[in-house]
């Protein structure tokens, strides 16, 4: 029997753009199906996101469209309560996650509302809280990775990766993707002092080469030409560059996308603003170019059908999503201090997840 949906919903929502100490909850009329593909999930939980909270405190205001209530999250893991008249891979009752395309924005909420094609089923293996964790940070880390592999001559395997932050959202996925997926011959990846020995307790020991970046000068220590792929999650760029070898690709997600990116994700970016990131871009690829490397800054994309191969991977053992603090939807101080430490982009284990019950 189908579940009873209230009309209206408690959210984490803002009236103004504010940092994650001023969080509060707002009633929110409860998402509705507008789409025929739209899938209603009854939310069990969501996990935060650096561009959850960055968004929130007006960052890029010049160049969003936002409007107020600001809803806040687009990782969520729950159950199907309604489905759109041409859904049809999901029923009433499936156990779901996704991470929802922008304007469906507000996982961090009693209700959350996704297009088919950015749902796919939870993998049994793992609990609601630890499916939360995994779609924006896996799929930045499997789609980057995909690109990378394709681009480099022979692909992966057998190669050296260099992930900094192995215990970041996306770090954490993409050290394990390279070692157990894409069979890289060797993850480097770095780490505060106290965190090497919490990732090889949840990583596996053989996984990965820690170098401490609090202590190292990492560029020296991973040598120079002596890695084929970084993948750029902490604006390493240009430190780590001379680390790459000739013919070797730098994907990022933490530089700066281009104007014309930005522009393609719906963002209303001023002429002036898009040609000034277009050419930081242009700077940073004929920066990298000279040295013989290829590099571009890349965005995720929501996909369903990419939640089912990390599905595949999560059910195989070969990946596992980690989360390293939860707070319950209703101790509200504990959101606000799980978000500001996603904020600061300090100290951090994975993933922050709020569990709704
Ligand atoms: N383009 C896209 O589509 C896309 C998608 C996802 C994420 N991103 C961006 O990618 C970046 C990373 O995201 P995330 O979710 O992985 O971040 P995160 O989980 O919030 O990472 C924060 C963690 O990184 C560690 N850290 C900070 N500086 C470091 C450094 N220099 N070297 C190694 N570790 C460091 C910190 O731990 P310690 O303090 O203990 O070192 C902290 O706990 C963010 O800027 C995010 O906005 C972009």
């Amino acid at each position: 029997m189908a579940a009873t949906i209230p009309e209206s919903m408690q959210a984490i929502a803002l009236s103004q753009y504010a940092k994650p100490s001023d969080y509060n909850f707002a009633t929110l009329p409860t998402p509705e199906i507008q789409d025929p593909t739209d899938v209603l999930i009854k939310v069990y939980a969501a996990s935060v996101n650096p561009v959850d909270v960055k968004m929130a405190s007006g960052i890029a205001k010049a160049m969003s469209k936002d409007s107020f209530p600001y809803k806040i999250g687009y990782d969520v893991s729950g159950v199907v309560v309604a489905v759109g008249p041409d859904v049809k891979s999901f029923r009433i009752g499936d156990e779901v996650y996704a991470r929802v395309p922008q304007d469906k924005r507000g996982t961090l909420a009693e209700y959350a509302v996704s297009p088919e094609f950015a749902i796919a089923k939870k993998p049994a293996k793992i609990s609601f809280t630890e499916a939360a964790a995994v779609p924006l940070v896996a799929l930045t880390a499997l789609q980057c990775m995909e690109e990378a592999n394709k681009k480099l001559e022979g692909g992966l395997k057998g190669k050296t990766v260099l992930v900094p932050g192995g215990l970041s959202g996306t770090g954490s996925f993409a050290v394990q993707l390279a070692k157990n997926v894409f069979e890289a011959k060797e993850v480097i990846t770095t780490l505060s002092t106290g965190k090497i020995s919490k990732a090889r307790a949840l990583l596996g020991e053989s996984v990965f080469t820690p170098i401490d970046y609090t202590k190292e000068d990492v560029a020296k220590s991973v040598g120079t030409g002596a890695v084929d792929y970084l993948f750029d999650t902490m604006k390493t760029t240009t430190s780590l560059l001379k680390t790459v070898k000739r013919g070797g690709v730098i994907v990022s997600v933490s530089t700066i996308a281009s104007g014309t990116q930005i522009k393609n994700v719906g963002m209303d970016v001023p002429v002036v603003i898009r040609w000034a990131l277009d050419f930081i871009d242009w700077g940073y690829r004929w920066w990298c170019g000279r040295a013989g490397v290829t590099y571009w800054y890349q965005f995720m994309r929501p996909s369903g059908a990419d939640l089912d191969k990390l599905g595949a991977w999560i059910t195989e053992g070969k990946i596992t999503p980690i989360v390293g603090r939860t707070a319950k939807f209703s101790d509200l101080e504990g959101i606000r201090q799980g978000c500001t430490e996603v904020f600061d982009g300090k100290g951090g284990v994975g993933k922050f997840v709020v569990e709704m019950f």
